[in-house]
């Protein structure tokens, strides 16, 4: 709950000047799917492709994020709520400040996720359903996160013993099982160019 003795001050330097500069159409690119489904690789790379464009772009990655500012924060679903409630509020700085920012949670419930999109203007969010069947996200078990969740040894664990709901209409659909990291970020790079968030 806002104070009511908080009052909203205004930036003198505007999101459009700040866009302006950064000579692209900040939004926010929400990567979101199983663990291991390659979220991270993704919005990793998607992010290198934009520097190397000589774009604004920055990476909010789960694993990271969960050191610091959501160190406080577990995986029951009361957590995952706030995890991703504060990373949406993060996130809209970066759109603020004119940054393209990629971030990479598992961010399991679609109620969550339309929370964070309704804080957005409509074409500032952009959902990236990072789509890989459960077996081979487990295949991979890059973490050996698997293997512990089905030996009881994590609780909670998306797709094993938590739920993950997917998106029902995500701008974009990545398969990491068929298309390479190359293809993938070309099918986002080819999306923003045609939008008009990068030229
Ligand atoms: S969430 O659901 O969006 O709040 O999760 P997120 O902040 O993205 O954190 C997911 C990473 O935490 C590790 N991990 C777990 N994931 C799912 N369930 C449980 N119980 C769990 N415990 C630890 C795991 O490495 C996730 O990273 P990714 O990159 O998704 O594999």
């Amino acid at each position: 709950m806002t104070d009511q003795n908080i009052v909203w001050h205004e930036a003198s330097v505007t999101k459009e000047e700040r866009q302006q500069r950064s000579g692209a159409k900040s939004c926010v690119l929400w990567f979101t799917g199983l663990s291991g489904s390659g979220k991270s690789t993704l919005a990793n790379a998607i992010n290198l492709e934009l520097f190397r464009r000589n774009l604004a772009g920055y990476v909010l990655d789960g694993d990271n994020v969960r050191h610091g500012l959501n160190a406080d924060l577990g995986f029951s679903d009361e957590d995952r709520v706030e995890n991703i409630r504060r990373i949406g509020e993060v996130s809209k700085l970066f759109v603020d400040a004119g940054v393209i920012v990629s971030t990479a949670f598992i961010s399991p419930f679609r109620e969550d996720r339309h929370l964070v999109r309704e804080r957005f203007k409509e074409e500032e969010f952009i959902e990236i359903y990072v789509e890989c069947p459960l077996h081979a996200c487990e295949e991979r078990d890059v973490k050996g996160l698997y293997k512990k969740a089905r030996e009881g040894t994590i609780p909670n664990f998306t797709g094993i013993s938590s739920p993950y709901e997917p998106p029902t209409q995500p701008e974009i659909t990545i398969n990491t099982d068929v298309l390479s990291v190359e293809e993938g970020v070309l099918k986002i790079v080819q999306y923003l160019d045609q939008h008009n968030y990068i030229s």
